[in-house]
């Protein structure tokens, strides 16, 4: 594998795939020669590299993982598809819909094995719950409602490129969020989001940018300010902010089941709290990322439920993705290295590559993802009207 861009989530990509034992972690790219060199050996890659021109064409790199900021998902991907290079592309597929569009084209073009890491499909609680959904568990759906709140941009001196629609795009919260909890709510329910109504709002419209450069999430100063923004001692600059950092969505899905969600990264005390629950006609089924290791179930004519993460209890759908006994905690970083997993199976079989287990999101699903942030910005726009997903 060759990884661009490594900041906060690429090495993660490096140690996800570095767990499955059969792969050769070839080369970083960073945005200079000097990043890259002292990214490869910070995360133990053979080689680094100051362009991700120069990482793409090293015939030894068979797979370009991309872990840029969204404003060169387009260009890194598109160019790696072009040297017939699997493609693992993080969230965003790319910054529009259009240019996912392209996207999804010239993967087809290539014939390489393509994937998006919507990574909180890769928990075995959520492909039990999949599983359990689909056999009529609860029923059938008919609301979906929930929430993804963080809290890393609260303050005005927090900052990201983001922020910025230039490197962004043209939503943050939605964007980077929200795309998450809408594939998570399809992906459960099998469902497909048709209309959307948001409400969206930046509720710090000028924020303190530092002059200097700085990864999203980096750690707080000695002095206890930033995170991902301006320390006490930083040179500022202040900038309007256009994007939005808080929204609140209606939406409505396929079957006419209903649904709601916020999202916002300005909310004290949430760090990564994405929460889900589907309604069905009989029971309601819950999953909350910051206790993933729990399912709720609802009932009416009896007890309620929690089922806790044990391969022994769960489905046959969510076995393969538990790798430790009941009681033993999994988490993010192991939902992560279980999609890699079944990417780099398929990409080891070798051609005609079968198709990706529906655990792992495809470029369509990118596609999809890009055109339902775009619907909820178009309905804001519009004053809050109800909108068709195109
Ligand atoms: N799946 C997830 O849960 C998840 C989590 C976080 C981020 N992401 C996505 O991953 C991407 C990166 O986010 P991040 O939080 O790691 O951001 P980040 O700012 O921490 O890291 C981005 C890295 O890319 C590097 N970079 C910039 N230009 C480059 C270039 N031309 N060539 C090579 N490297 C370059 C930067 O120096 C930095 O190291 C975003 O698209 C984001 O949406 C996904």
């Amino acid at each position: 594998m060759g990884l661009v861009g490594a900041g906060f989530v690429g090495p993660h990509h490096i140690d996800a795939v570095r767990r499955l034992g059969f792969v050769d972690i070839v080369a970083v790219a960073g945005s200079s020669e000097a990043s890259g060199t002292q990214k490869a050996h910070a995360l133990g890659a053979r080689k680094g590299y100051g362009s991700y021109q120069a990482l793409i064409d090293d015939p030894d790199v068979h797979v370009v993982h991309n872990a840029t900021p969204n404003h060169l998902h387009y260009e890194v991907t598109s160019a790696a598809l072009r040297k017939g290079k699997h493609v693992v592309s993080d969230k965003p597929l790319a910054m529009t819909a259009s240019e996912s569009k392209k996207l999804v084209d010239e993967a087809k073009r290539a014939g390489v094995v393509t994937a998006v890491t919507f990574n909180y499909r890769g928990n075995p609680l959520v492909q039990h719950a999949r599983q359990a959904i689909a056999r009529g568990e609860i029923g059938t759906p008919r609301f979906v409602h929930g929430h993804y709140l963080q809290d890393w941009l609260l303050h005005e001196t927090d900052y990201s490129w983001r922020l910025d629609p230039a490197k962004g795009g043209a939503s943050s919260a939605l964007g980077d969020i929200g795309s998450h909890w809408c594939d998570l709510a399809q992906h459960l329910t099998g469902l497909t989001i048709t209309q959307v109504l948001g409400d969206v709002t930046t509720s710090i419209p000028k924020r303190k940018k530092p002059r200097g450069s700085r990864e999203a999430f980096a750690p707080p100063s000695p002095e206890g300010f930033g995170g991902p923004g301006a320390t006490a001692t930083d040179a500022v600059d202040v900038v309007d902010i256009t994007v939005e950092d808080l929204a609140s969505v209606l939406v409505r899905f396929d079957n006419g089941a209903k649904g709601m969600f916020s999202v916002g990264q300005v909310c004290a005390g949430h760090k990564n709290d994405l929460v889900l629950e589907i309604c069905g006609t009989t029971s309601s089924v819950r999953w909350r990322q910051e206790h993933q290791n729990e399912l709720w179930w609802g009932h009416r004519e009896r007890a309620n439920e929690v089922l806790q993460k044990d391969p022994s209890l769960i489905n046959e759908h969510g076995r393969p993705y538990a790798h430790l006994p009941g009681g033993h905690q999994e988490a993010w970083a192991d939902a992560f290295c279980n999609l890699m997993r079944d990417i780099y199976r398929s990409i080891a079989d070798g051609p005609p590559y079968r198709t990706l287990p529906p655990a792992v999101a495809t470029f369509e699903d990118g596609y999809r993802a890009n055109r339902i942030v775009e619907a909820i910005l178009d309905s804001a726009r519009q004053g809050g009207v109800w909108t068709q997903v195109s």
